[in-house]
This record gives C-alpha cells, structure tokens and sequence, in this order.
C-alpha cells in the first residue's frame, strides 16, 4: 500500500477523551479503552467508524455501555469497523483488546525489557496496544489507569501527572496518570516494572516545580548523573532562547536496553535506549557523553516542538524532527564548542545524508509518498530538515528566526500542524517570500554550485561566476531551481575579508550570495587585489561545491581565513584532493605534511578543532568523491599511504605534542578536556603505524584512566597491529574488566568488526556465537553487524562478495523478530550501485536473495525494492 501527501482527508472521527485501562501479565495483558467519540463538525452523518489495529484481539465492545451485536461490527487483526455508529455527536466506545507483551520482538506497541513493561508508539505501535484512529492529528486527553503485582512492578508510570495510586485485592496495586494537554497516540507511554531512581528538582522560569526522574536498572543509578545534568541544562536553555518552559509537574525518563531506536519524547515520559542515558568515565567515551547531553537536549525539546505543536501526517516528520535536531544542535554548540560542533554535523551530514540523497533511497524532506512510514526516520528528514531550519534563520536573520518561531508557537499551540504552517509563519513575521525556498522540503538531491572566479585589476573589479544544478533522484528527473543562501568572504592577504563596494549580479548581504537562479556572474566593486574566495563559511547550505580554486589560495585560508569552518574544510579539501586525484606531486604533499605540523602544534586553535583538522577524510568519504567504480581496497591504501607520509614527516613534532597532552587531573566530561583527549588519541593514531607503535599504543592501553583513551588504544592495536601479542592481551584485558557491561562490551564489538581487512568476515562470524552478543537485542546487532556493514569498508565489499552473503543472512535472520531493525540494517547496502563492477554484481545478488525470500516484512521489502531499483 502507498501512502500519498495530496491523499490526506481529515478524519470524519475525532476521539477527546481517551481513557486507559492496563492489567499486565506478562503473556496476556488486559487493555480497556474508554473511547469519547465525537463526529467531526461537517462530516458525513452516516460514514463508519474504522479504527486501525495490528494484531490485536478483539475480546469485548460496547456503545454507550450496550454490547454490540456481531452484526454491528467487523473485526480483523488489524482493522475495527463500526458499520453505523450512533446518530448523536458524541458516544462512548469501550473496547477490549489482548496482548502479549512478552512475545513483542518488533519492540513496538507494549513489550518486554529486563522483566519491565515498556511502550514505543511512534510512529503506528499504538493500534498494537488497542484499536484507535492512529493517526497524529488526532489529539486526545488521556487517562490512564495501571495495575500490576506489586512485587513485580512497584514502579508504574505514564504521561502526565500522577492523580491517584492504591491497593488491591492478591498483592496487586495501581496507579492512574492523568495528561491535560490533548496528543496524540504516538505520544502514549506506559513504563511498569522494578527499576532503580535518580531524582532532582527543577523550578521554571514562572516557578513552576518539576520533579524529575530518572529510571534506570537498580545499581545503575550513578550513571544517571550526567543525563540528570544535561536535562536541567536542557530546560534551562530553552527557557533562555526560545521562552519555552515545561508544562507538567513532573518529567521522568526511563532507561531500557531493547530498544529499535535512540529515544522517545512521549509526553512527560521520554523512553530512552540506555546507551543515551548510562555513561561515568570508566564505561563511555567522550562521544557517548556528547550523544547523552544531545538526545536528552533533542527529546526534551520536542516538549514544544512535536508534543505542544504535532504533525498533522506522516508527511510533515520534519516538521518537528528537522527542527528538533536544529535545536538540539544550537543547545550543544551553545553548551560546547560552536565551530567545532559545526564541524561534527557536517562530517555526519555528509557521512549520512549526502549518500541517500546521492543513491537509491533518496527523498524530499518533507516526502510525498510512502510505503513504511517507519523508513522515513532518516537522515534526510533529520539532519537536512535541520539544516533547511538553519538556512531560513540565515535568510530571515536571528531576530527575525525568533520572531518567525513565537508567531509559530503562538498560532499552533495545541494543533497538528504542517511545514505550510511553519513556513507562513516565518514569512508572516519577516515580510519575507519564502516560496522558492520552500522547494528545500519539496525536492530531493543535493544542489551543486559550480564556481569559478575572475580579478579584474584596473578596473578594482572581483567577478564569482555561479551556476546551480540539482541532480535527477528517483522519480524527480527535473529539478526546479532553488534559493540557497551562499555564505562568504573575500579574504585579502592580511587574513580581513575585504568590504566590497556595491554588487549586481545577485542579492547580497550581510555575507550571504542569495543565489536563486541557474546562472549568476556576481560583481563586487572596489576590490583593489585578488581576494581568496572563502565559500559556504559555516556551512550555510547543506550543497557541494565545484570550485576552481588555486590550491595556494586553499592554503592560504587553511591558516588564515576568519571563519573556522571554512579553515577546517580549506584543509580537509586539500586532504581530499589529495586522496581523491592522487596528487603525487611531492611538492603538494610536502606542503600538506607541513601544514599538518603546524595545525598540530597552534596553541591559538583549540584542541578539538586540531583533533578534527588532522582527521583524514574517511573511506567513505573517499568514496563519495570518487562517485563510481569504487574499489575500497584501493582507497584504504592511498589512506594509510597519506597518513603515513604525514606522520613520518612531523615524528618528532607529534611525539612531543602526544607526551605534553598526557594529563594526571581528575577525569571531566566537558568539552575542552574532551577535545584535550580527542588530539592526544588523535596523534597516537599517526604515530601507530611507525616503528614503536604497537609498544606505544599498548602503554596507552594500559595507562588509560577513562573510557576514551582505553578504547582508542584498543582501536589502535586491533586495527593497526592486530595481530601483535600486544593487541590480543589488550582485547583480553578489555574483556576482563567490562565483560559484564554490555553497553561498553558493545565497543569491544564494534573495534573488532571495523578491523580492516578481509579476514574481518570470520571474526564477525565468530563474535556471532560470543556468549555476549545476542541477535535479539537492537544494540548488540548494530554494534557487530551494523558498524561491520556501514564501517568496515575493506571486510564488507570484500571482492568475493562474503560480506554481503553475511550481511544478507542476518538481515534475514532478524526480519521475522524484528522488521524494522531488519529494515535499517538492510540501508547499509544503498550505495552499491557505485562500487566497481565485480563488487556491484556481488552486492545486486545480495540484495535480490533479500528482495527473493517469501513474507517479507513491509519494512524490509520496502527498502530493499527501493534499493534495487
Ligand atoms: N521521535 C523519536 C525522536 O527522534 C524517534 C522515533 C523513531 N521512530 C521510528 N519509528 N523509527 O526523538
Ligand atoms: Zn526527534
């Protein structure tokens, strides 16, 4: 079934009151729904009721407390109709359903977790709990009654506010929560179980005392304190930035270890997977914490946007993700580093977003149809649909954003609302026309900006010559042209950017190109020299960029160019160039070695930025550059051949900045000591492959005192020396003292399974059967099979195509469990159409086993056929 934008209808149902009832038993859990049902002003007086479902049982149903007969009513698995329901403009529907959370594995509706209850309804899990119009414009206030043992689940939790809790009869208790605010179903919850807290207070702006929670494995508690953390901070900015304070008494969040994705922001009670909640310094890595303080940040927000203003369909998902993730975003640059933040989400939009918008599964951020609304939580909807927020705040300027997003919040407060909605309010408070802009969520692929530049001396005369095409994706052959604001400076050879005088040619102002066409020949007056043109500073448009430019200008703003983006992308473009063309003139790679030398030691920039600007564009990355016929075998030698190069030329330099980065003090989780830690493991890795590494990599092992430096060393050692006696006692070691947490097990995992090489496949194969891996838990599978599958470019492609038969045999193996894990993991292969011949042909045959094999999910066999075609 398709599932298309310009199909959307208005329910003739609408359903106010929503009232819940949960008597849990592991196998057969009671659920009673209370329904208020009222027909919409203007609807047809005779249309039926249908609810969704998706395997439920249907035990009992009542109208206004009269039974139904049979007749009067159909039910299926995974559809209620109610033929003709009453006359009057609101009737009371009681329905009965059965559930077994204990046989859930698709992790969605209500399951199982470590012997506790859980809920995941976003985006369609609520018609496997009870029958219901499942859809996000239909808003309801929910009241929601739980019972249970006592003994087994002392801790009983749903939305909103708890109003009533008591005893009963065999040792059983309850507890009734009551949300004022009207949402819809994907925002239910429901968490019972036996589970440890962590408790804190938060007072809002207006006073309002929030009690906060946090539920986590009983033991686990100390782990929490970084999350608690982070939530405060969360509310605390919001307030500050956007005048959003939080609206219940309490907001708990419950930690779980089966979970399909990284958290829920269900009203009130946010569901996290517990990798996004658990860190101290011993278990997580400096990124883990980052991720932690990120997705606390991001669900908490949704509060506003997504929870007190909802998507009216399926369609509109980027209207609260894409601006949930540019708030997250801001919150962490605010929180941490601006610049070297900036830096990180460009690396992940392009390692993420570039390549589904560049292959098969490409899709605008807002789509127009869909198969699987469960394969539309990607990259694209996220982290595009942040930046396409980021740009309007670009156009309209931070006061006007601002101004954009009150007018927003106070015109659809308590509505399901679409990006027509957003948008109108962004042009309604600026005066400005957004119309061609909007295309950013109409269209897919990535623009590309071909440029090319002239000086004209004698008449003080800069020229930029633009053109802008947008590349065909599936089922948009033809693009139409799109307004993207085009950040810059002309930088002169003191490191200023020059004032021009007056421009023609295209909009300009405050930096910004606004180009809007396909062509523009851009004049700046007054110009005396020839500038270095600094382009897409800060990353004002998520595009690419064909540029010819000298490399000496590359160079140049590599050291001197005002915006610190654009130096760390001057400097990772000449890394690529020489990567990509093979640039072997050793002139140009001696310069490179140079600059590396002196970006290492700056003491003017801070370490993380360093850390980021050493980095070597990854394989992938390569790749992407390379477009078509991908051998990733050839790519990972040019890789270490250039890392090589770099190393040796600066030893002494890095072995001195290695050993003055060592530090004794008490472990911190901010940013400027995680940067600190970031260059030092980032050295190391330089430093690995020349004579001594593997002694030095081990003594780095075994001096950690954190997460961060353990792992990095273990990296070190299995990846460069993993056959050295050093890097077996080390993963023995690793094993030995984190065997029992299988979050941090999780990393032991992953450095195995990104180990380069062909002979990785068996060591996967064999970590399968490790008595902590398990193929039913979310996280394991993406740890070993996912980071095999996205990251290990050499064991993955191997030329015989065994990785891909692997790959193909676990997907397989856990779509009957759990279609949408399966679904995801199976995106891994999106890109084969640009590898080399041989290995496109290995890849094809994997995927058409995948696509051949029978009762394929909807999830999997939507990815796959979209993949294949
Ligand atoms: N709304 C959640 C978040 O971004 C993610 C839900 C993902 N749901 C899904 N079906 N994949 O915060
Ligand atoms: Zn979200």
């Amino acid at each position: 079934q398709v599932f298309r934008l310009e199909d959307y209808r208005p329910s003739d149902y609408l359903i106010p009151k929503t009232s819940l009832t949960f008597r849990l038993h592991p196998d057969a859990t009671v659920v009673t729904a209370d329904l208020t049902i009222a027909r919409r002003p203007g609807a047809d007086r005779h249309s039926p009721l249908i609810l969704d479902g998706d395997d439920l049982v249907l035990k009992a149903i009542s109208i206004d407390g009269a039974l139904l007969p049979a007749s009067a009513y159909q039910a299926t698995p995974d559809q209620l109709i109610v033929a003709s329901p009453p006359d009057a403009p609101t009737f009371r529907l009681r329905l009965e359903t059965e559930v077994s959370p204990s046989a859930n594995s698709a992790l969605m509706g209500l399951f199982r977790t470590n012997g506790a209850y859980c809920t995941q309804c976003e985006a369609e899990g609520f018609r496997r709990i009870t029958y219901f119009l499942d859809r996000p414009d239909i808003l309801s206030v929910y009241t929601v009654r739980i019972e249970a043992p006592k003994r087994e689940a002392p801790l009983l939790l749903s939305n909103g506010n708890r109003q009533e809790t008591g005893e009963l009869a065999d040792g059983w208790h309850f507890a009734v929560w009551h949300d004022p605010f009207p949402k819809p179903s994907y925002l239910f919850a429901l968490v019972a179980g036996d589970l440890g807290a962590m408790h804190d207070m938060f007072t809002t702006a207006s006073g309002r005392r929030v009690e906060l929670g946090i539920y986590v494995e009983h033991g686990k508690e100390p782990f929490a304190a970084y999350a608690m953390d982070a939530l405060k901070r969360s509310m605390r900015w919001d307030e500050e930035v956007y005048g959003c304070e939080y609206d219940l008494d309490v907001f708990n969040i419950v930690a779980v270890s089966d979970f399909n994705m990284g958290a829920m922001e269900n009203k009130g009670l946010n569901i996290f997977n517990d990798k996004y909640v658990l860190a101290d310094e011993e278990t997580a890595t400096d990124a883990d914490f980052a991720n932690i303080e990120a997705i606390i940040a991001h669900e908490y927000f949704h509060n506003w946007t997504g929870n007190r203003i909802t998507c009216r369909d399926w369609f509109q998902l980027c209207l609260k993700e894409g601006l949930t993730v540019f708030r997250d975003h801001e919150f962490s640059a605010d929180q941490r580093s601006r610049p070297v933040k900036r830096i990180a989400e460009v690396r992940t939009l392009r390692a993420h977003q570039f390549p589904e918008d560049q292959g098969p599964l490409a899709h605008p951020v807002r789509p127009r149809r869909y198969r699987e609304i469960n394969n539309f939580y990607t990259a694209t909807v996220y982290e595009k649909g942040s930046e396409v927020v980021r740009m309007i705040r670009t156009i309209l300027g931070p006061e006007g954003f601002r101004q954009g997003m009150d007018l927003y919040f106070q015109r659809h407060d308590g509505q399901a609302a679409t990006i027509e909605d957003f948008l109108k309010a962004f042009e309604d408070a600026s005066g400005r026309d957004l119309q061609q802009f909007a295309l950013w969520y109409h269209q897919a692929g990535t623009p590309n900006l071909s440029i090319s530049t002239a000086h004209d001396a004698a008449k003080r005369e800069f020229v930029v010559e633009i053109e802008q095409s947008v590349p065909p994706t599936p089922s948009e052959a033809r693009k139409r042209m799109m307004h993207i604001p085009l950040a810059f400076g002309l930088v002169g050879r003191d490191g200023k950017d020059f004032e021009h005088g007056p421009v023609e040619g295209a909009d300009v102002e405050n930096g910004v190109i606004h180009v809007r066409k396909r062509r523009h020949v851009v004049r700046f007056a007054g110009i005396a020299e020839r500038p270095a043109l600094s382009l897409n500073r800060g990353f004002s448009a998520p595009i690419t960029l064909t540029v010819e430019q000298k490399p000496e200008d590359l160079f140049f703003l590599a050291r001197h160019d005002s915006d610190a983006f654009s130096r760390w992308q001057a400097y990772n473009s000449l890394l690529t160039d020489a990567l990509v063309a093979a640039r072997k003139q050793a002139a140009f790679a001696a310069k490179l070695a140079d600059l590396a030398g002196v970006i290492a030691g700056d003491a003017s920039l801070e370490h993380a930025f360093r850390a980021l600007a050493l980095a070597l564009p990854g394989e992938a990355d390569i790749a992407r550059e390379m477009a078509r016929d991908i051998d990733p075998d050839a790519i990972f030698e040019r890789r270490e051949a250039l890392a090589r190069m770099i190393a040796q030329s600066n030893e002494a330099a890095f072995r001195e900045h290695y050993a003055a980065l060592a530090f004794q003090g008490r472990f911190r989780p901010d940013a400027a000591s995680a940067g600190r830690r970031a260059l030092r493991n980032t050295l190391l890795d330089y430093l690995a492959p020349l004579p001594g590494g593997a002694e030095l990599a081990s003594r780095h092992f075994v001096d950690a005192t954190n997460m961060t430096d353990r792992a990095a060393a273990l990296t070190v050692l299995v990846h460069r020396h993993g056959e050295t006696n050093e890097a077996k006692a080390a993963l023995a070691a690793f094993e030995e003292r984190h065997g029992a947490n299988p979050l941090t097990m999780d990393k032991w995992l992953m450095i195995q399974a990104t180990a380069p090489g062909a002979a990785t496949l068996d060591k996967v194969k064999t970590l399968t059967r490790h008595p902590g891996f398990t193929m039913s838990n979310p996280n394991r599978v993406r740890a070993l099979i996912g980071t095999f599958a996205t990251a290990n470019q050499t064991a993955f492609n191997r030329p015989d195509g065994a990785g891909y038969d692997f790959f193909a045999g676990v997907v397989l193996e856990i779509e009957p469990r759990n279609p949408q894990l399966a679904a995801r993991l199976a995106t891994a292969l999106r890109s084969w159409r640009s590898l080399e011949p041989v290995r496109r042909a290995k890849a094809r045959e994997a995927l058409q086993r995948i696509a051949g094999s029978d009762d394929l999910s909807a999830d999997l066999r939507d990815i796959v056929e979209r993949t294949l075609a």
